[in-house]
């Protein structure tokens, strides 16, 4: 404990100096950045120690959380603690099982201390220490499988030996369930070695031969590696050829290679099987160095039976028939080993050329008439990147292929880019708004062709050089080829989520080393994402889009085929205006974002920033600083981008001088830098009168910017909630969608919390928004179809409306459903009410059963994720759903993460949600890797909405005691930061409420 209590006072970290260091490759998987390397080791040789580990969770956790609740004395904690029940038993004077557990612990201790001291050659106690690495290695190689030594100590591969080329045979058999394959992998010996180290996981190699020699394997599973070993040295400069026979089943998740089925229209089940190798699941299908840097190039065969076809990355060159097909790809462009995929199904296609590309566009047989709008969008995209980045897709064909069951959104493999089904398909009547889903998706993985594909980041520690570009490119390349999908309001909601997320100390650099399966998984975070797309928006808005696309292409010509890391990419901008490296070090070495406090004396305007931290009791403490382009404009020119002036802060404070006769300055132009302004009572008062006198004088974007910084000030308790109330009052001239649905969500968000906690509260908070917004509630139209934004602006409002009861909305609500219903379900519904509608339905029992039958048999996808939805919104908690798809029944298990964060919308389900997910812990990770989105998505939504002492312990306790690893996901360090910030914003603010609502 007391270990703990000093870490109270240490600072944490400078997170520079953590993101420069160089990787320090841990020996231990379990290894952390808070903890020195030497005396993991030592843990290491000694066996490892569960007390140990919960300790250094223990510690961790409160660090991120500046200690706050591990400071409540233990007596705080509910009985029903194990621990507790545990000392009240052993009353008697024997020693209590925990002391002897203790007794015996170091006792093992010290033997193994001796031990090791005993063992250990001579100098290592020396002064002038060992001077021979081996030596001391040996002491930590791991056992493989069959007891030998493993020859290798790290969760990287050794760089001596480099792959060159992979023949690899694969055969599926759909009916056992298995597959076997051969693979034959030439390599580069850079230095002398008998040993080759690569991956392998899961599969049963049963031959291993070089050169026509066999040769001996070894396995160490935990970190899924494979050893050949030679008898004589593989020499420096030479080619050699690996070739493995193995087989293995196909997975039952959503990685490697595996199996998937679906039930056509005659009712009977078909199969199929298909790949997910990103991050690291390539090692399940076949022994590969299965790390992003080696790359090599693949020829890859496939045998299947007749009735099905196989795709693959590259065009289908041969068909050989025997008894069954073979069919043979042309050999690939050289790429890496996450990027491979293969398909054997019994799909149909529709296909069109674009600039010599052959785009297909593939799905079950009873959906090909749903593929139409995909292909438009693939053609139209493929085209635009073609001119857009000067370099055209080198591959002569590529598919787009939407899977029955798929984990992710969609999967950028190389030629052959999987997907949900609801990520690709649009039926008859889709709305715009599931249109928008099918062409952004498309547009991000089509990104990746450039950005992942053809130039791939160096190691997964900048996976946002694929991601945040390919979510950058999403955005933009909609915008200017779909304007129609009005995609501007969702990329700048997306910046506020980003920013919300990025103020919590359990937040981290954009670039952050990682080593173990676990942290590669978790990479894909909002902070690859979203905040990677968000720093190159403000990058290229600083250096106009022509300079910023200039400089990409030059990025993608340099280093194509090869792989990069930050440096490389903020090097290829032009450095003379603005020192661009040092700028993007800022953004992407350091976590967090500043805030620009403002203060203006007539013509002076003084600028200071500072790290905006959400702080749990104030005790986190950063010194950091930001490069930051600073935008502003002014009451006398303010809507055009024309208007914008430009000011570099690199300082803790600056001044610069504007006329003196400005009334009001608005920071941030349109929120594209990745910054909050704080104006000072002042600043605000002016900007707050002129928004009120005529709110056009801002874009709509600068209207959702102010209320957003707003809240987030209010948040930081720099401002009360009574000034962001002040500014709300303008909403009722407001009518764009983007200023809209930002004050609703945050408002919402309050009233969910208070509503979570059975707060008296919540009943004023619900009639203040009601108040507020009851007039745009009950204008929106409930038949035609609208422009997209007034669409997202309507489900918005009728979300809301109807979730609060509002009689108008429900009563609406419920009449359309009716005539649904009446009609068979055959009546059209906007599809952006769909939601909206069929939740109402299904809080009665004939609706949710209607529902549930039309769920059951309806083949469009969107539309079917909206009746699930609505399903899983009923009160009734014996009908959420939770069950059914975990077992993946009639609902896919897939669709668990949407329906858990659909339970947890209402009162009655979130707790309800939060013990299925206790309960069923084992389960949910068998299916969804630790760290991965689904995981933290999971995580997330069952918990952010607490806000008591007694859940945030429950949520750290539960995660203490398992025995996986999942209390060490950065996931679980937010969702408790964000348990304990609520608690700490209604100690705060419930009295303000109180007062004003
Ligand atoms: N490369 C990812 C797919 C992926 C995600 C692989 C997580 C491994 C782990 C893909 O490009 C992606 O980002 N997909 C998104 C959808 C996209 C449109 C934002 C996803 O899966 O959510
Ligand atoms: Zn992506």
């Amino acid at each position: 404990m007391n270990m703990i209590e000093n870490s109270m006072f240490e600072e944490e970290p400078d997170v520079l100096d953590l993101a420069k260091e160089t990787p320090a490759y841990p020996l231990d998987p379990d290894d952390m950045v808070y903890e020195p390397r030497s005396s993991r080791l030592l843990v290491r040789g000694l066996g490892e120690n569960d007390m140990d580990e919960e300790e250094e969770d223990y510690e961790s956790s409160a660090r991120l959380l500046g200690m706050s609740f591990m400071n409540r004395s233990s007596s705080l904690r509910p009985s029903a603690s194990p621990y507790a029940r545990q000392e009240q038993s052993s009353s008697c004077t024997m020693p209590s099982n925990r002391t002897l557990l203790l007794g015996v612990f170091v006792l093992v201790v010290v033997a193994s201390v001796a031990m090791v001291i005993y063992f250990l050659p001579k100098c290592t106690l020396t002064k002038e220490g060992c001077h021979t690495v081996n030596t001391s290695m040996e002491l930590i190689y791991p056992r493989a499988t069959n007891g030998e030594l493993f020859p290798w100590t790290s969760l990287r591969l050794p760089v001596y030996v480099q792959p060159v080329h992979y023949d690899l045979l694969i055969h599926p058999n759909l009916t056992t369930m298995t597959f076997q394959g051969t693979v034959s992998i030439t390599i580069d010996v850079l230095n002398d070695t008998k040993n080759v180290i690569l991956h392998s996981s899961g599969l049963q190699i049963t031959n291993v031969t070089v050169q026509d020699k066999e040769v001996k394997k070894l396995e160490y599973q935990p970190w899924q590696q494979i050893a050949l070993k030679f008898p004589e040295d593989l020499k420096k400069g030479q080619t050699y050829v690996l070739t493995m026979e193995y087989s293995a089943n196909l997975s039952n998740s959503y990685s490697g290679f595996y199996n998937s089925s679906y039930v056509d229209k005659g009712g009977n089940k078909r199969v199929l099987a298909a790949t997910q190798f990103e991050p690291l699941a390539a090692r399940k299908a076949f022994p590969c160095f299965d790390e992003p840097a080696l790359k090599a190039t693949f020829l890859i065969k496939i045998k299947r039976e007749t009735g099905y076809i196989s795709l693959s990355n590259m065009p289908k060159v041969l068909l050989t028939v025997l008894n069954a097909v073979l069919d043979e790809f042309e050999k690939s462009v050289r790429m890496s080993t996450y990027l491979v995929a293969f398909i054997v199904a019994n799909f149909t296609q529709i296909n069109q050329i674009a600039s010599d590309t052959l785009v297909s566009v593939y799905a079950v047989p009873d959906k090909v008439d749903q593929l139409d709008y995909a292909l438009g969008c693939a053609v139209k995209l493929l085209k635009f990147y073609n001119t857009l980045f000067g370099i055209k897709f080198p591959l002569k064909k590529l598919d787009l292929v939407a899977i029955p069951d798929f984990l992710a959104g969609a999967m950028e493999n190389w030629g052959l880019i999987t997907f949900r089904e609801r990520t690709l398909l649009v039926g008859n009547h889709s709305s715009l708004m599931d249109k928008q889903v099918v062409a952004s998706v498309i547009a991000h993985e089509l990104a990746h062709q450039w950005f992942g594909n053809l130039v791939t980041m160096k190691w997964w520690n900048d996976l946002w050089l694929n991601e945040g570009f390919a979510t950058y490119m999403e955005y933009t390349s909609v915008e200017k080829v779909f304007p129609e999908l009005e995609i501007g309001n969702d990329f700048l909601s997306m910046r506020f989520k980003s920013l919300a997320e990025d103020s919590l100390n359990s937040s981290r650099p954009i670039s952050t080393e990682v080593a173990t399966p676990e942290q590669v998984e978790e990479m894909f975070d909002s902070v690859s994402y979203e905040k990677g797309a968000s720093t190159l928006l403000m990058l290229s808005s600083t250096l106009t889009e022509e300079k910023f696309y200039k400089g990409v292409s030059e990025y993608l010509e340099k280093y194509r085929n090869m792989n990069t890391d930050n440096e490389d990419l903020w090097n290829s901008f032009p450095q003379e205006e603005y020192n661009v490296v040092d700028m993007m070090n800022t953004w992407t070495l350091q976590k967090g974002f500043p805030l620009v406090t403002v203060n203006r004396t007539g013509a002076q305007v003084s600028v200071s920033q500072e790290h905006f931290l959400l702080k749990v009791n104030k005790t986190a403490k950063s010194s950091d600083l930001w490069h930051i382009p600073l935008t502003y404009v002014n009451d006398s020119c303010s809507t055009s981008p024309n208007c914008t002036q430009l000011f570099l802060l690199k300082d803790k404070t600056a001044t610069f001088k504007v006329p003196k006769n400005v009334k009001w300055m608005k920071f941030n132009f349109r929120n594209n830098g990745f910054y909050i302004v704080n104006y000072g009572e002042e600043g605000w008062r002016a900007l707050i009168e002129a928004v009120k006198e005529n709110h056009e004088v801002l874009t709509p974007e600068d209207r959702a910017s102010l209320i957003n910084n707003l809240f987030a000030l209010s948040r930081l308790g720099k401002l009360s909630f009574k000034q962001v109330m002040n500014l709300l009052v303008y909403l009722e001239h407001e009518n764009h969608t983007a200023p809209l649905t930002e004050a609703l969500y945050q408002l919402d968000r309050i009233y969910r919390l208070l509503d979570k906690r059975q707060d008296l509260l919540a009943s004023s908070m619900k009639n203040y928004i009601l108040n507020l917004f009851v007039d745009k509630m009950n204008s929106q139209s409930w038949e035609q179809d609208l422009p997209l934004s007034k669409q997202e602006l309507r489900s918005a409002l009728l979300e809301v409306a109807c979730r609060y009861g509002q009689k108008n909305c429900t009563d609406r609500a419920e009449h359309v459903f009716l005539q649904w219903v009446a009609s068979n379900g055959t009546e059209r519904i906007p599809g952006d009410l769909m939601k909206v509608v069929f939740s109402v339905g299904a809080q009665s029992n004939a609706g949710w059963e209607m529902l549930l039958q039309t769920y059951t048999h309806s083949i469009v996808d969107a539309d079917r994720r909206k009746m699930l939805a609505a399903l899983a919104s009923s009160q009734d908690v014996r009908k959420v759903l939770l069950q059914e798809s975990l077992q993946g029944s009639y609902v896919k298990t897939q669709e668990l993460p949407l329906i858990l964060h659909t339970v947890c919308r209402n009162f009655a389900g979130h707790l309800y949600a939060w013990d299925f997910v206790k309960e069923n812990w084992g389960k949910i990770t068998q299916k969804f890797p630790i760290g991965s989105f689904a995981i933290q998505d999971i995580i997330m939504s069952t918990t952010s909405y607490f806000s008591t002492e007694r859940l945030l312990w429950e949520v750290e306790n539960f995660f203490r005691s398992r025995r996986d690893k999942s209390s060490k996901m950065r996931c679980v360090h937010e969702a408790m930061e964000t348990i304990a910030l609520n608690i700490q914003w209604m100690d705060s603010n419930l009295e303000t409420l109180r007062k004003n609502l």
